[in-house]
């Protein structure tokens, strides 16, 4: 699928902001700090209802402005859509497509992109949890209906938690019971489908790694699960189950839950080694690239809407030459490729595309330049001391 426009209001450095987008490489271009990031960011959001960079909304409402709205008119399969959300500083979000109110997380199945940006970093040598965080956003994104899921474990945990905590050692057996078997049952599908995911996804992570790094070396991705215990058998609910029965006194001393897909991980190895611990900056960035790039094969043959909108924000100032080559030729071939770069010297020539540039939270039109200062000289002669 492809953007064609996006339309931003109150979002981040944004006041009002429009920019269209052509098939294949489109290139947003300007200094530091000027608003390239926060554009697609925009576009990500639309995906996953969440920002890659920060938890929580409130930093994506423009200083002084109660609600943001983000705008898009996206084409897949020669359909096109128009998508609308509009993010509250405070209160829920709402949601518009083709101008009548849906659910926010009908938007997320209309608009399907992959962002990769220097905070993926995090995905190999961060905590557990942006592990997860990359797995279950994944899920999503090739079956919404597993959102469904994941909320519904997240209650079930919450409040198995809350009873946990404020009942300790004078819990009911048997309300615990029922919460057990609420968090087992949603528990038990959310595992099977990530151990699933990650089976999908090893190979084509580890095409993808072999493509950016250019090195015959062996990439591993395996579910690490707090549920599992050696030579055990039996169906996955069972597990968890037993799982929990194993650390139920040391749950009730503790007030929390010990098991579970919140406390998973996903083991990455480069040739039989955890990244996490053992690779090096190089082969950190090439795996995390390489992940996100799985995503983008997985996403393009699960999904009717074809290519997801594939997103390289920032990716080549950390490349060496020959990888810069090796990534553009290979996301060359995406229907649509947006890239932002502080140098425009840095996006190789197979990415060559047209070009938009930002200043100032504001995109310039074709015939304005970047790299004139917000503040002419003239003008900063006049501020006074
Ligand atoms: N909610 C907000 N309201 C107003 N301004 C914001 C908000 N959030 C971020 N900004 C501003 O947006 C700017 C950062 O924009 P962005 O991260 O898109 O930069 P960039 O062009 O990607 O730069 P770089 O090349 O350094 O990555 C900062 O100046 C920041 O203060
Ligand atoms: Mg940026």
């Amino acid at each position: 699928m492809r953007i064609d426009r996006l339309t931003l209001a109150d979002w981040r450095n944004y006041e009002t902001a429009e920019a269209s987008f052509l098939p294949g490489a489109n290139v947003l271009a300007g200094r530091n700090g000027q608003g390239k990031t926060n554009l697609v960011e925009a576009i990500g959001f639309l995906t996953t209802l969440g920002s890659h960079r920060v938890a929580g909304d409130a930093a994506l409402v423009r200083t002084g402005a109660d609600a943001a709205v983000i705008r898009a008119v996206v084409v897949a399969e020669e359909r096109e859509v128009l998508a609308e959300v509009l993010i509250n500083r405070t209160g829920a979000n709402r949601a518009q497509l083709n101008r009548s109110a849906v659910r926010p997380r009908e938007i997320t199945r209309n608009v399907s992109s992959v962002l990769f940006a220097p905070e993926d970093l995090a995905i190999v040598r961060g905590e557990p949890s942006a592990r997860r965080r990359f797995v279950d956003e994944l899920l999503v994104q090739r079956t919404p209906r597993l959102a469904g899921v994941v909320a519904d474990y997240e209650k079930a945990l919450r409040q198995r938690n809350g009873l946990l905590r404020h009942a300790r050692q004078a819990v009911d057996p048997a309300s615990l019971e029922a919460w057990d078997e609420r968090l087992v049952a949603t528990g038990s599908e959310l595992l099977d489908a990530r151990t699933e995911l990650v089976t999908v996804l090893e190979p084509l992570v580890a095409e993808q790694y072999a493509v950016v790094a250019g090195a015959d070396q062996v990439v591993g991705l395996a579910p690490s699960r707090s549920i599992d215990q050696e030579s055990e058998e039996g169906s996955t609910a069972e597990r968890f189950a037993a799982a929990l029965a194993r650390v139920r006194r040391r749950e009730l001393e503790r007030g929390i839950t010990l098991v579970g897909p919140h406390r998973d991980d996903v083991l990455l190895t480069i040739n039989g080694l955890p990244a996490r611990s053992h690779a090096s900056h190089g082969e950190s960035w090439s795996l995390a690239l390489a992940l996100r790039l799985g995503a983008v094969e997985l996403l393009r043959h699960a999904l009717p809407t074809g290519d997801p909108i594939v997103i390289l924000d920032d990716v080549f100032a950390e490349l060496d030459a020959r990888r810069r080559v090796r990534l553009a030729e290979r996301v060359a071939r995406y229907e649509q490729v947006l890239i932002t770069a502080a140098v425009e010297e840095d996006v190789p020539a197979a990415l060559a595309g047209r070009v938009t540039r930002i200043r100032a939270g504001r995109v310039l039109r074709a015939d304005e330049r970047a790299d004139e200062d917000a503040v002419a000289p003239a003008e900063a002669e006049e501020v006074p001391s």
